[in-house]
């Protein structure tokens, strides 16, 4: 490239010669001469003059950066090209694929032995497990459960969409109006399944979890049955008495809504790193089913009444074991994994 004005080919030839003998070949884009010419097109008078000034400096650096991108392309070693939509066995040689392993070399991930174990304490209480999805709609995400149209409570559930308008769950609240329109009351239901949230990742979130949703409609059931079989199920889970408490908090979806806590199984309420030296551990949102959404799911709110819980499966795995990252669970790291087989 040539420059009209000399002072600017001057440094462009400069920084040519710098740029050979530089390591890290972007820094010639922090070359002293480069930034002083940057200030003297601040001196010029305005007018044509500081206008070309201008743009050749804009020029020379654009030159710069593309010689930069030559000499890092060059580096890169020459692979043949492939078709990365073929399958894989079209693209690597039988003797170059990874062999198999064999079934008694791998375990079951922690998060679906811990599962299970859940799933068997509410089975012995009664309930019956749903399936939860990983693809939903508006309707049953928020619609179907009380949450009116733009009201600010949708931020808290914000997640990923499709170009189509389809929704990834942030909760498996959208199962209840399903069940709700399934199933025979008494309802009793649990709903494990897989949340999708856009989230600021740190030690206790992350962008997919898993929840346990509960559901329970009959005649006459109060807060009293909520806490009575969330205590119980903390009991059997961390195999030790609690004390549980609750907080008022609001959802769209319950009416009252609470937050559950439970004394922290780990140090009886004396204050350590689990429980943030609090003594109590917060586990999950629940409340009685707002009228609303016992309607919409096609249930009489003035003969039946229900409770219903929602709530992360890591973060209960988490207290058990004394885990202290919940990126942990997605990670494949084996020192991780093998520690629970
Ligand atoms: N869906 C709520 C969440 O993810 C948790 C929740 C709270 C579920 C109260 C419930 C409920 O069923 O009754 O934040």
């Amino acid at each position: 490239m040539e420059y009209k004005i000399s002072e600017i080919a001057k440094v462009a030839k400069l920084l040519k010669v710098k740029f050979e003998k530089l390591e890290d070949k972007r820094a010639v884009l922090r070359a002293p001469e480069l930034g002083a010419l940057y200030v003297r097109i601040k001196t010029l008078p305005a007018g044509k003059a500081r206008a070309e000034f201008g743009s050749e400096v804009n020029a020379l650096k654009a030159e710069l950066e593309s010689i930069i991108k030559q000499a890092q392309d060059s580096k890169l070693p020459a692979l043949s090209s492939i078709d990365v939509t073929a399958p894989f066995d079209v693209n690597v040689k039988a003797q170059d694929r990874p062999k198999l392993l064999a079934a008694s070399s791998g375990s079951r991930h922690p998060l679906t032995t811990e599962l299970e174990t859940i799933l068997d304490i509410f089975y012995r209480m009664g309930f019956t497990a749903v399936e939860s999805r990983e693809l939903d709609d508006d309707y049953h995400m928020f619609t179907s459960l009380n949450f009116p149209k733009d009201h600010p409570a949708r931020d808290e559930y914000d997640t990923f969409v499709t170009d189509e308008g389809l929704v990834a769950p942030a909760h498996t609240s959208i199962m209840q109006n399903r069940v709700f329109k399934a199933m025979d009351i008494p309802i009793r239901a649990v709903i494990p399944g897989r949340v999708f949230r856009n989230e600021d990742l740190d030690a206790r979130h992350e962008h997919t979890f898993y929840q346990l949703e509960g559901v329970y409609v009959d005649e006459g059931i109060n807060a009293g049955h909520l806490i009575a079989t969330l205590k119980t199920f903390f009991q059997e889970y961390f195999q030790k008495d609690v004390e549980v408490k609750t907080q008022p908090f609001y959802f769209p979806f319950t009416e009252p809504s609470f937050e559950f806590a439970a004394s922290c199984p780990f140090c009886d309420k004396k204050g350590c790193a689990i429980c943030s030296y609090s003594g109590w551990i917060e586990l999950l949102g629940c409340g009685l089913i707002h009228p609303n959404v016992l309607r919409e799911g096609g249930i009489d709110p003035s003969k039946y009444t229900g409770f219903a819980w929602g709530g992360g499966i890591e973060r209960l795995v988490m207290i058990k074991y004394g885990i202290e990252d919940i990126r942990y669970f997605h990670s494949s790291n084996l020192k991780f994994l093998r520690q629970f087989v």
